[in-house]
């Protein structure tokens, strides 16, 4: 256990898809974690149940509030998931967006520079780069988002190097691919409403929550006409924020990493494998081509392998949808019907 494994560490979108996983990841080793969250997406239910942290309910851009927070608590670090995150949401409302992914964060950015807190885990996106000009994507690769949710997380990256520079607060920036599974005990998991994601969409349709899943576009130039994309399993990310935490814990300076795993899985293939893992047949349907959607997104996350030393546990895709089945079961077995169902998104 290292010196500073009993530090406490701010957790912002910790009732959220990924940060749940980062929190549950800090616990195992030993961290303190304080949870604030606005619960517009969270799921309080799961911070109480599974989690066992203090849950602090409020928003990034409530000043006020972190101040208090600040000064009633010794918080070593900040790791900062809390965030809108719905792509097509974002073209048709950019406000919702620019202010809370990005107004929020530079509120929370000032008030842990007025407390002296100056080590910070940010959440950003492979969503930042926009259309891929080179595959496997590097960090060096040119950052020109292609919608207001990538844009307004690439300010916040931009943020970030300006405030190491003037203020010396120290930031890692992880560029996720496509974040997909679920606590391998169970413990949490993805959980959006309204969900736009594939794999719980195949398994809500595995389960009968849903009638067909809908293959957007068969006509990309790909090797079965469909869209590829790197998964990457949250536990893997969640591990990665532990790392990139005691990287600046033990003097480190600002850096981006991306975390992928280098492979790239095709829609098609994803519904096969979702198919086999749970033994269920379900429609399928092939319609048009969904806007925005890049052919191929496949990260290169080497560097994260070289200075974190962060080694995936689950590269392994029957891992990864195994985990998400086990998890939205479970899920749909507690909750019932939908009606009764309090909103949630992933940060
Ligand atoms: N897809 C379908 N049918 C569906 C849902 C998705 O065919 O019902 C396809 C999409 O077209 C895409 C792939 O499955 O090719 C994955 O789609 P997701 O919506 O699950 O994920 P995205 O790749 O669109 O989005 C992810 C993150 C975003 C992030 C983005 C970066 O969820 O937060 O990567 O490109 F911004």
């Amino acid at each position: 256990m290292s010196p500073s494994s009993h530090s406490t560490i701010l957790v912002t979108g910790g009732a959220g898809y990924i940060g749940s996983h980062a929190v549950l990841a800090l616990q195992a080793k030993g961290y303190n974690v304080v949870i604030l969250d606005n619960l517009v997406y969270g799921h309080q239910d799961i911070v109480e149940k599974n989690l066992k942290a203090e849950l602090i309910v409020g928003d990034t851009s409530d000043r006020a509030l972190l101040n208090e927070i600040f000064k009633t608590r010794e918080i070593a670090a900040v790791m900062h998931f809390a965030a809108y995150a719905y792509v097509g949401e974002s073209v048709t409302n950019p406000a919702k967006y620019y202010h809370n992914n990005v107004v929020g964060t530079l509120t929370l950015l000032e008030a842990m520079q007025e407390a002296g807190i100056n080590k910070f885990v940010f959440s950003s996106t492979c969503a930042t780069y926009g259309i891929p000009e080179t595959v496997p994507i590097p960090e060096t690769h040119p950052q020109n988002p292609i919608n207001p949710y990538g844009a307004s997380k690439l300010m916040v990256e931009r943020i970030l190097q300006d405030f190491d520079i003037a203020y010396n607060l120290k930031s890692v920036i992880f560029r996720y691919f496509n974040a997909a599974g679920a606590d391998p005990q169970g413990r949490t998991g993805e959980d959006h409403n309204p969900e736009t994601h594939l794999i719980p969409l195949i398994l809500l349709t595995a389960l009968g929550k849903r009638d067909a899943i809908k293959i957007f576009g068969t006509d990309y130039p790909t090797r079965d006409g469909t869209c590829i994309r790197d998964y990457i399993h949250v536990a893997d990310l969640a591990q990665a924020h532990v790392l990139g935490l005691e990287y600046l814990l033990a003097g480190g300076g600002s850096d981006v990493f991306n975390l992928g795993n280098g492979n790239g899985f095709t829609v098609r293939e994803m519904i096969a494998t979702a198919k086999a893992i749970t033994e269920k047949d379900f429609t399928v349907q092939e319609t048009d081509r969904r806007l925005g959607d890049p052919a191929m997104l496949v990260g290169s996350s080497e560097k994260a392998r070289q200075i974190l030393n962060w080694q995936p546990q689950y590269a392994d895709l029957n891992d990864i949808i195994s985990h998400a089945w086990q998890w939205h079961q479970q899920r749909h077995d507690k909750l019932g019907e939908q009606a009764n169902r309090p909103n949630s998104l992933a940060s």
